[in-house]
């Protein structure tokens, strides 16, 4: 079969940096360090570690491989390379599960933007947790300061995704990505030499193996699969760009690694601050709009601190919205034949409708609700508790049970270029072990699994 060469990113650590960019995001700086806060510290972190090891990376190869194979788009990947047109419902899936998180996602990106301005003129000095508290439920609650600075931060992820693979995603991320991991660092050795901060050092690293329970492994479960960008199609897209002669076992190892020093460098730059000024580690996800500010407010050079705080968490959000966009942009001009202009501006004006949905759920449009969900409630719960999942465990079986053995190998030797020795666990993994093992979070966050433990 003769194909049309496709676009694809010009070098190996511009796939890295666009992958690892997808990854690192909101789910890390944000959600992470809040669902370890919740979830009993270290012995968290250890049961997500493993869950990185035995899920996250065998589903990350299956989509690799899928793409890199399939040469498109989700939808058009498991078209070409399924045996029934209706592999390509997965795909679609994916793309419509791109819509939802976006839907969601650029609401919370563009807080991180309202948050970036209140470090710049001052917004947290002297203010306690109540008066924080208070202040973000007024932003977050308000009508059109939201949806502007979420406009504005759309506009931001559309116009890179307008300039292209290599121009726009590739370049962006190779600059954004070391940025990120520099601020963070920074931030992180700040924490630890906090008085006071070894606390939150031990609450972090110590593995309190009392506190492990089924719900604990499930959350881990969940927070690997977001966190990695799994089961949507992100990385079956990102695939298809990786040229043949790039190591996809390897950009697995190595993107896998980031995101998981990033959320633990996270957490590291929020615990001991969180134990050295006595707050609460379990509460929840408004840990870093309300609690940081907090913090940095009583920081010496709290000022710089939270700039650079926010900057990160914006630079972290925008390079996962560009991968999003990129799913459902890639689909409808591979499938619609729409060009990258109309495909980039038809999917934002959707996704600019769901965020305004999402947005105002959070104030005037709160007791709007679908199945007793507001908006942002509905949309993340769908995306994280169903579709993703969903989709992970038909993108293993798929490369499992419906791909060629032979052709799988071939892809991932580079054919023959490179040596898989992992070739027979990676096999073993996702015939039988990952999909069943998502399965059990899907039934957990379905509000079904506790009848198995
Ligand atoms: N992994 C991203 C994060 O941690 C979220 C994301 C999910 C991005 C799915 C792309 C696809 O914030």
């Amino acid at each position: 079969m003769t194909q049309k060469k496709r676009i694809s990113f010009g070098s190996k650590l511009g796939v890295v940096a666009a992958a690892a960019g997808s990854a690192v995001g909101l789910g890390n700086i944000w959600r992470f360090p809040y669902e370890l806060g919740l979830s009993g510290g270290g012995a968290f972190l250890l049961i997500y570690i493993l869950c990185v090891v035995l899920l996250g990376m065998p589903v990350m190869l299956s989509e690799f491989v899928i793409g890199r194979l399939g040469q498109a788009n989700p939808a058009g990947a498991f078209r070409k390379l399924g045996s029934h047109r209706k592999w390509q419902l997965v795909g679609i899936m994916g793309v419509c599960s791109s819509f939802l998180i976006m839907g969601f996602y650029v609401v919370v990106s563009g807080w991180t933007m309202e948050y970036i301005f209140q470090a710049v003129s001052n917004g947290f000095v002297n203010k306690d947790t109540a008066a924080l508290s208070q202040a973000f439920t007024d932003f977050s609650s308000n009508t059109a300061r939201p949806i502007g600075w979420m406009t504005l931060f759309l506009l931001l992820t559309a116009g890179i995704i307008i300039a292209g693979v290599e121009k726009g995603i590739e370049k962006s991320t190779k600059i954004m990505m070391p940025l990120l991991l520099l601020i963070i660092v920074a931030l992180g050795l700040r924490a630890v030499t906090l008085p006071g901060g070894t606390d939150g050092l031990k609450f972090l690293f110590y593995p309190d193996f009392s506190k492990i329970n089924s719900t604990v492994i499930l959350n881990a479960m969940g927070q690997a699969f977001f966190s990695l960008s799994l089961g949507m199609g992100c990385m079956i897209t990102y695939g298809s760009y990786i040229k043949k002669e790039n190591n996809l076992g390897k950009t697995v190892v190595q993107v896998t690694s980031l995101d998981t020093v990033i959320a633990v460098l996270a957490a590291i730059a929020i615990f001991p601050a969180v134990f050295a000024f006595g707050i609460n580690p379990g509460q929840g996800p408004t840990l870093v709009f309300i609690t940081l500010p907090n913090i940095f407010d009583q920081m010496t050079g709290g000022y710089i601190w939270s700039i650079l705080f926010f900057v990160l968490l914006c630079i972290a959000a925008l390079t996962s919205t560009i991968s999003l966009l990129e799913v459902i942009v890639a689909c409808l001009t591979e499938e619609f034949k729409l060009s990258r202009i109309k495909a980039v501006i038809f999917s934002s004006v959707g996704i600019f409708i769901l965020g305004i949905c999402a947005s105002l759920s959070m104030g005037v449009w709160s007791d709007v609700t679908v199945f007793g969900l507001t908006f942002f409630e509905l949309f993340d719960s769908v995306t994280a508790k169903i579709l993703m999942p969903l989709g992970g465990i038909l993108m293993t079986v798929f490369a499992g049970w419906a791909l060629k053995k032979e052709a799988v190998e071939a892809e991932l030797s580079s054919a023959g270029n490179y040596k898989v020795t992992y070739f027979k666990i990676y096999l073993f993994l996702i015939k039988y072990i990952t999909p069943v093992a998502i399965f059990i979070v899907l039934l957990n966050e379905l509000g079904l699994g506790k009848p198995l433990f």
